[in-house]
Parts: structure tokens; C-alpha cells; sequence
């Protein structure tokens, strides 16, 4: 196995690549992949940058390029749900493209010519980092909605639940890095800690969040990954 593993923004990935042994680091299209072994896995960690080309390019280089056969995607989003809490972790099992509508050529949500408008995790990843997870804080699983939003309006985040009733958790990314990896055929897995409940109050509790707890929680995940 070679893993690629993907956040978004530096903090949700903090300390992972001062935790690689024999790195190596490659800039290609402006981003930083450095390779190297964490914990005995043979590892590549990158920032992809926020929203669904950004991620989706990503994940394509980590495979084209740097030949990863499997990706983990670690970072922060938003609650989908009232049981959901700030500081909970939630772990995908499927991740859907909100913002995605061909209608009326395609149903809307469906992304044209898979036929499918929900991606499916890798369950042995999955389970896996649902197990991780669990030793650090409460973790949920279920669907994850991606979208280039950031959701910080009670109307939105309402709207979303009302399109998709079991959703646990927004975010901009994970649908993204689903869709390549699916058309790849690389298994892949996505967690996500809860850093604000995507209403008003989201950008700063986001801001918060992020400098605190949110890089403390993917370092002991990820080392519990691996180790495991
Ligand atoms: N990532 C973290 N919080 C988020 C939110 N409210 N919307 C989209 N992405 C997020």
C-alpha cells in the first residue's frame, strides 16, 4: 500500500509531515507533496487547498504521479445534523456533490455517465478509521455532502438537510476526491471533525475550531490509523 492523504488547509494535517521518516518532497501544479514512511506506511501527505477541483486535482496526482493506491482525505466540516456536535468526528460511508445539477438532462445530484449521484467509501479504510476515531472522540457515519460553498446561513445548511434527510456533515472536498478515486478504481476514505454547525455562527466557530482542536484530533487519528 501506498497512501495519499489529503486536507485541505495546512492546520487540519498538522504535524503529520514532521511525523514522516525519510521525506522527500516534490512541488508540481503549486502544491507540496512530501513522501516518506509514517508509523511503517509508505505515505505521500498533501495540501489540496479548498473546494472540488482543487481536491479532485489532487487526488489524480497523487495517483498519476505519485502512484498511491489508496487515499485518505482528513480535515474539518460543518454538522449536517443535530446529533452532530462540534468537536465529534464523522467518517463517510457515502459522499454526494450538493451543488451538482444537469437537470433536466441528468436527475439532479447524478453525476452524468456514472449513474450514480452517491459515491460509496472503501469499507475496510472505513472501518479502519472509524476504529482510529473512536479512541480519540464520538464518531458518527454515514453521508457527507460536498459543495464550493462554505455554508454559513441557517437557511442553507437547512435547505441541504431537507435534500438529503440523513446527512451528518458539509464540507468542500470529499465528493470531489469520491468521484476521482471511483473512476480510478482507487479505494479511498474521508473523516471529517465537526468544526461549527454551518449556520450563522460558522465562520467563527470555523476560525476557532481550526487553531485548536481540529489539528490535535487528525494527528492522533492518522497515528492510530497506522499503527493499527
Ligand atoms: N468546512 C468546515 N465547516 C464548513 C462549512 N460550514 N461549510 C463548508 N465547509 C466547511
Amino acid at each position: 500500500m501506498r497512501l495519499g492523504i489529503i486536507s485541505a488547509l495546512a492546520e487540519e494535517q498538522h504535524g503529520l509531515i514532521e511525523a514522516l521518516e525519510s521525506p522527500y518532497k516534490l512541488v508540481h501544479g503549486m502544491r507540496e507533496y512530501t513522501g516518506g514512511k509514517l508509523w511503517e506506511i509508505d505515505a505521500v501527505c498533501v495540501l489540496s487547498r479548498i473546494g472540488k477541483v482543487a481536491a479532485a486535482m489532487t487526488a489524480s496526482i497523487l495517483v498519476e504521479k505519485f502512484g498511491v493506491t489508496h487515499i485518505v482525505f482528513t480535515g474539518v466540516a460543518g454538522s449536517g445534523d443535530k446529533n452532530v456536535k462540534v468537536g465529534d468526528i464523522v467518517v463517510a460511508e457515502e459522499l454526494v456533490q450538493h451543488d451538482f445539477d444537469a437537470s433536466p438532462l441528468f436527475p439532479q445530484f447524478e453525476i452524468p455517465l456514472t449513474g450514480l449521484s452517491r459515491f460509496a467509501t472503501d469499507t475496510a479504510l472505513t472501518q479502519r478509521l472509524a476504529v482510529a476515531a473512536a479512541q480519540t472522540t464520538r464518531v458518527h457515519r454515514g453521508l457527507i455532502a460536498s459543495g464550493d460553498q462554505f455554508i454559513g446561513k441557517l437557511t442553507q445548511i437547512q435547505g441541504l438537510k431537507a435534500a438529503f434527510p440523513d446527512l451528518l456533515a458539509v464540507e468542500m472536498e470529499g465528493a470531489a476526491v469520491a468521484q476521482v478515486c471511483f473512476e480510478l478504481g482507487i479505494p479511498f476514505a474521508i473523516i471529517r471533525t465537526i468544526s461549527d454547525n454551518a449556520n450563522d455562527d460558522a465562520a467563527v466557530d470555523f476560525m476557532h475550531f481550526i487553531k485548536t482542536v481540529a489539528s490535535r484530533y487528525a494527528f492522533e487519528v492518522i497515528e492510530n490509523f497506522c499503527k493499527a
